[in-house]
């Protein structure tokens, strides 16, 4: 085996051992009240859009996408964060059903490539209201961005200032911050950004370069679970523009405080109007001319879309029942090993979403009414040792044919998915309004 592939199957095995910590040999658990709650609400949105006759006519795997989630969850955050602009992070689930939701809602995106702006200019986006995000770009992507109308840039390091020269100075940049947080499921400041003391020195660099420093960005990390590290970022952060400002007697209009705002997947996690009254407090510091932006993915994208597979293989080994999934962490589940979250699955028999063999259905009925539950491995498709979803799950006793679901199931999964061994992406379809 390769170095890198010996690490990553190191890295699956640690990130699927999570969802079986819980697990013990033995008698399944008892399950736990969170499970219940969003047993019960997907089983209440299935028979809402149909899921059945859906999975009926598309068959599966499937993803099922619902942009009435999208604006759902704009909503709540237009709710809780009035006062920032939008900017939905585009990578999070870039499909257009979801773009067009998105811009109908009168949010922007963020983008970080030329796919991501070829797909918006294909729905119809206003790029010139779109942020570049990405803070490593080549002179072409910058040259190409630029001629296509993006107009605000992120930079985070010398270097990258020098690939702006020879274009016209009506664009600005953001200046990324590094606030680590390794609590974060996937810390971006890890590989991107400077640190608030360095940054002093790059908004000189960017002036004496001749680029419009328009303020700073940074990103506390994805699935943040607690209002303290934006309080701590934007604290910092606005000092340093203070400090700036009379330094150098210029006047920045813009604060960006990123993404990471978190969703349920197999653990509660604080409500956003909880995570937004710290943040707010913290904002309340800032010039009033400044601009706020925040750049959700996760939270926009994830309850936005439902994950349907079926079982096509069972085995009973030596740690017990295996069940082989139409789906894995190759494929859609390809955010158990790279973001180390862990979407729920339940046995479409808990959730009366039944396969449409009306046979196959009447035998998992039946077996959920025994209310036995037994510990069963998921596994996906390819012939991939490490392509298992979760460990030791107490469900209901599943057979050949059986569905299984995920909620929660829409950021980073079609994005990420490998196609290892072969494996045809999963289908998307958006819910009929
Ligand atoms: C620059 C930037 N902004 C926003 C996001 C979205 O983050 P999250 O999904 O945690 O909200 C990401 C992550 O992909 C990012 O890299």
């Amino acid at each position: 085996m390769t170095t890198a592939l010996a690490e990553r199957s190191r890295r699956i095995a640690t990130r699927v051992a999570r969802t079986t910590s819980a697990l013990h040999d033995g008698p399944a658990p008892e399950l736990p009240p969170h499970r219940e709650l969003a047993r019960r609400e997907l089983a209440a949105y299935a028979s809402r859009i149909h899921l059945t006759d859906l999975v009926r006519e598309h068959g599966s795997p499937l993803f099922v996408v619902d942009v009435d989630r999208v604006t759902t969850q704009l909503l709540a955050l237009r709710r809780e964060l009035p006062e920032a602009q939008i900017h939905f992070a585009t990578t999070s689930l870039p499909h257009p059903a979801v773009i067009r939701a998105v811009d109908a809602f009168g949010a922007s995106f963020g983008v970080a490539s030329r796919g991501e702006i070829d797909l918006l200019e294909r729905e119809g986006v206003a790029i010139g209201r779109c942020l570049h995000a990405n803070p490593v770009k080549s002179v072409a992507d910058i040259t190409g961005a630029y001629l296509r109308g993006i107009r605000t840039f992120v930079v985070d390091r010398p270097d990258e200032v020098a690939k702006f020269r020879g274009l016209a100075s009506d664009y600005s940049v953001l200046i990324r911050l590094s606030f680590p947080n390794p609590r974060a499921t996937a810390d971006p400041s890890s590989s991107f950004g400077i640190a608030p003391e360095e940054a002093g020195g790059l908004v000189e660099h960017c002036l004496r370069a001749g680029l419009r420093v328009s303020g700073f960005t940074f990103h506390v990390g994805s699935q943040t679970v607690s209002a303290a590290p934006w309080v701590h970022a934007i604290r910092r952060t606005l000092a340093l523009m203070r400090r700036l400002e009379h330094a150098h007697g210029i006047r920045f209009d813009t604060l960006d405080l990123g993404g990471g705002f978190p969703v349920e997947y197999d653990e509660p996690v604080p409500s956003l109007g909880e995570l937004a009254r710290g943040i707010r407090a913290a904002l309340s510091a800032a010039p009033r001319r400044y601009r706020i932006i925040i750049e959700p993915g996760r939270f926009v994208a994830a309850r936005a879309m439902t994950l349907v597979t079926r079982v096509v293989g069972t085995a009973d080994r030596l740690d017990g029942r295996w069940a082989y999934l139409d789906e894995g962490v190759d494929g859609a589940y390809a955010n158990i090993p790279a973001e180390d979250v862990h979407a729920l699955v339940f046995a479409g028999s808990e959730l009366d979403v039944q396969p449409p063999a009306d046979e196959t259905g009447e035998r998992a009925t039946r077996r959920l009414r025994d209310h036995r539950r037994e510990p069963v491995t998921l596994a996906g498709p390819t012939a991939d040792g490490v392509d298992v979803v979760a460990r030791r799950l107490p469900l209901p006793p599943l057979a050949v044919g059986d569905l299984l679901l995920s909620p929660m199931m829409g950021a980073c999964t079609a994005t990420t998915a490998a196609g290892f061994n072969g494996i045809a992406p999963t289908p998307i379809v958006v819910v009929p309004s």
